[in-house]
């Protein structure tokens, strides 16, 4: 059961054999959480429906080390780009297990998708239908994205669901029915739709409305025009812990959920497609943790008789752009102290070398040069110093495959533990050389 398999975290001791060997910051995965995820998602969802997929949303982690895994255990591929399709190739995944999604796919990216043989494309919109059938091509399934006008009461940046959406053909204006009508007299082999309301949906309702307005839409075009869906997919969106206060729907109940909104609707139609899923972050964010090291703890006046702490990491937005982007929240734990004493400075010069007591409320800042409040209200021991490790849960998805090289950082290693306790580098920091290799040298033209 997905909820029972805790939530990753290191013990000290490792955490500081890791930080010794690979530095810091440095991203854990914990390969054996992540395999057990996957089986319980996949056992889940077939246990409530007969024929069923599951596709690993590579945009979560799309690190060939974490691909490879999701493969192995029995997942399809979903990719969203040429660059996430060629990371699942490097993986060794068959292109026929890949699907490549993407609102503006580009005519060299679904060339070079279909050259390959990529197993499914799913369209998005109508010039996308006259591009590929355009391009020569050999077998390839198409399925038709759709917006199925669902509000799916997550963060705005994160909601796809809804009417007013770049994504997908509205099914309420017409349009996904005519793109049905389109695709099939341009000769595409449609096999079905495809919707995904949301991310990080601790509320599925919104996805039982969109597994709804999904079947009802393939039971209507089977009565206008006898076309008789053989796939379904509702997309990702089952919610992770990042705080103990987070309590995403259980996997059993979620596949229950998605099953029981469309089941009936095509049962009674005689429809029986295959129903697919493409989780992410449900599979692979609670699988991750983010070690940094404390460089500056600093202590301001922001109001009369008020301080605030800031704590400031050897990390930040360019390796974690989740709380810049949607104000995401984590849980962070000093996970080791640095070994050697040293004088407190608790209040800038002059002071004292006290060490304080107890647990104090700071913020941990990063190093970008924003006024970044990386993780904000959280709670340390108030003899935080330099030189002490933080541990950064649930950081598996949406981190790494979302950093950059922001103020010229260089982008963490990421480290894989296996279950054996042995761990080794699956994708490591940038070197210098390569920060700067793309640039050219215009006065040596
Ligand atoms: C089309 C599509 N499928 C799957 C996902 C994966 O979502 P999640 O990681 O929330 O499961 C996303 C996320 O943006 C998406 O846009």
């Amino acid at each position: 059961m997905l909820m029972s398999i805790p939530r990753f975290s290191l013990t000290e001791s490792l955490a500081r054999e890791l930080v010794q060997t690979y530095q810091t910051p440095l991203y854990v995965m914990d390969e054996n959480g992540f395999r057990k995820r996957i089986r319980a998602y996949l056992a889940a969802f077939s246990k409530a429906y007969d024929k069923t997929e599951i596709s690993f949303a590579t945009k979560a982690n799309s690190t060939i080390g974490i691909i490879k895994i999701a493969a192995e255990e029995g997942c399809h591929i979903d990719v969203a780009s040429e660059g996430e399709f060629r990371a699942a190739l490097a993986a060794g995944t068959p292109a026929a297990q890949c699907h490549l999604h993407g609102n503006n796919k580009s005519r060299a990216e679904i060339e070079f998708a279909l050259e390959k043989g990529i197993g499914t494309i799913v369209i998005d919109h109508f010039d996308e239908i006259n591009t590929v059938a355009s391009i020569p091509r050999t077998i390839t399934d198409f399925v038709l994205r759709l917006a199925p006008g669902v509000d799916p009461h997550t963060h705005s940046r994160i909601s796809t669901g809804q009417s007013d959406t770049k994504f997908g053909f509205n099914i309420s204006d017409g349009s996904a029915e005519k793109a049905l009508l389109l695709a099939q007299k341009n000769g595409l082999k449609v096999k079905g739709f495809h919707c995904h309301v949301g991310s990080q949906l601790l509320d599925p309702e919104a996805q039982r409305a969109g597994g709804e307005a999904l079947a009802t839409f393939a039971v209507e075009m089977l009565r206008k025009h006898a076309f008789a869906t053989e796939y379904l997919n509702v997309g990702g969106g089952l919610g992770a812990r990042y705080l103990d206060s987070d309590k995403p729907m259980p996997v059993e109940q979620y596949c229950q959920l998605v099953v029981e909104s469309i089941r009936p609707i095509l049962e009674a139609n005689n429809l029986h497609p295959v129903l697919a899923q493409e989780p992410g972050r449900a599979l692979v964010a609670e699988a991750g943790v983010t070690l940094y090291t404390v460089g500056v703890v600093k202590s301001v006046p922001i109001s009369e008789g008020q301080k605030r702490t800031y704590v400031s990491v050897d990390g930040g937005l360019a390796d974690n752009p989740r709380p810049a982007l949607y104000e995401a929240k984590y849980t962070v734990e000093r996970i080791a102290k640095q070994d050697h004493e040293w004088e407190y400075v608790t209040d800038g010069p002059g002071c004292a070398a006290v060490v304080p007591v107890g647990d104090m409320v700071v913020t941990v800042s990063g190093r970008h040069c924003e006024t970044d409040q990386l993780f904000s209200d959280i709670t340390l021991p108030a003899d935080i110093k330099a030189g002490d490790i933080l541990q950064v849960r649930t950081t598996g998805a949406y981190n790494a495959s979302m950093a950059s090289n922001y103020n010229r950082y260089q982008r963490p290693s990421m480290v894989l533990l296996h279950p054996d306790g042995t761990h080794n580098l699956i994708a490591r920091r940038d070197t210098w050389d390569e920060m700067f290799v793309r640039e050219l040298d215009l006065g040596n033209k």
